[in-house]
């Protein structure tokens, strides 16, 4: 496969503790193209941080290979953002510093004055601005805290920006207006965005496709849902398009059924687990057989 992120054959197993092993997920193979949005969606413990983990470069998978514009991915790189399920931040240095310090690292030519000016923007595009960007993680908030390492990773441009939960900590305000600067980053920047959520509404509003992954032990990616709702996407009018409730509820049946029926499956030796793709489109009435008797569905509603 020749797309700009590809994973192939993955497989990760963990010393479960009692002597014997947990593999958490087992061959998987999906690819992610150029400037595009995926999420992932799946219950706790299935292997999403785990994925990202290695995607990051920072964890090496049992077995399987991940590359990235060709190349495989050895050890972390400043092409590929990071933003951790516990936005770690360096403790000793200051909120602008932490921003600060990949920015001058990414772009050595720049100035100083330059560099704070390029930090201080994501910053206060993230909402820190004035005397709190002086202060260190620990004199702040965890939804502060989690904003400047959002902030960190968007102002180094990274090729490919991987993001965990990035918004968990933070009020519906804040979050609404981050994932709106992430689109509008995303749109300006070509970047290519690999994120999880525990949020359904979240991943339909931001993503181009869901990967869906089943339960662990030997969990796997097992559908990509293409989200068949056109861009720009607002938070209020996204849900009014026709698509929108018939995509939700496929992704709610998946989490509440069948990832739960489809788990602890050990692959088929040689099977390459490619997910399946989903595509909805309630547009197109060829595509839902319900539509062509609307007569019968007008009795039944
Ligand atoms: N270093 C490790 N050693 C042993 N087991 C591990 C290790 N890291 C993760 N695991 C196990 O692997 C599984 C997947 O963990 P992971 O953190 O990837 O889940 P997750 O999908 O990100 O969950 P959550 O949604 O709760 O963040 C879990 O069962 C976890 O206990
Ligand atoms: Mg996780």
């Amino acid at each position: 496969m020749n797309s700009f992120l590809s994973i192939e054959k993955l497989t990760q197993r963990f010393p479960d503790g009692a002597g014997d092993e947990l593999t958490v997920f087992e061959d998987a193979s999906f690819g992610v193209e150029k400037g595009e949005f995926v999420v992932i969606l799946g219950h706790s413990g299935c292997g999403k941080s785990t994925i990202m983990n290695i995607l990051a470069g920072l964890a090496e998978p049992t077995s399987g290979v991940v590359k990235m514009d060709g190349e495989l991915v050895r050890g972390p790189s400043l092409d590929r953002g990071v933003v951790f399920q516990n936005y770690s931040l360096l403790p000793w240095l200051t909120t602008l510093k932490n921003v600060t310090f990949g920015v001058q690292a990414r772009y050595p030519d720049w100035s100083k004055a330059k560099v704070i000016a390029h930090a201080t923007e994501f910053l206060a595009m993230v909402g820190l601005e004035g005397d709190v960007i002086r202060r260190k993680p620990s004199q702040l908030s965890g939804g502060m805290r989690q904003r400047v390492s959002i902030a960190r990773a968007f102002a180094n441009h990274p090729k490919l920006l991987l993001l965990d939960e990035p918004f968990g900590a933070l009020d519906a305000l804040t979050r609404g207006t981050i994932q709106d600067e992430l689109l509008k980053i995303w749109g300006q920047m070509e970047q290519t965005v690999f994120m999880i959520t525990h949020d359904i509404d979240e991943a339909i509003l931001l993503a181009d496709r869901i990967l869906l992954m089943t339960n662990g032990p030997f969990a796997r990616v097992a559908e990509s849902v293409e989200i068949t709702i056109p861009r720009p996407r607002n938070r209020t009018e996204i849900i009014e398009h026709p698509n929108y409730y018939a995509i939700r509820n496929h992704l709610v049946q998946f989490l509440g059924k069948r990832s739960k029926e489809l788990s602890g499956q050990p692959s088929t030796p040689g099977e390459t687990n490619r997910p399946t793709q989903v595509r909805i489109d309630k547009t197109i009435p060829a595509d839902d057989p319900e539509d062509q008797q609307p007569a019968l569905r007008a009795v039944n509603s």
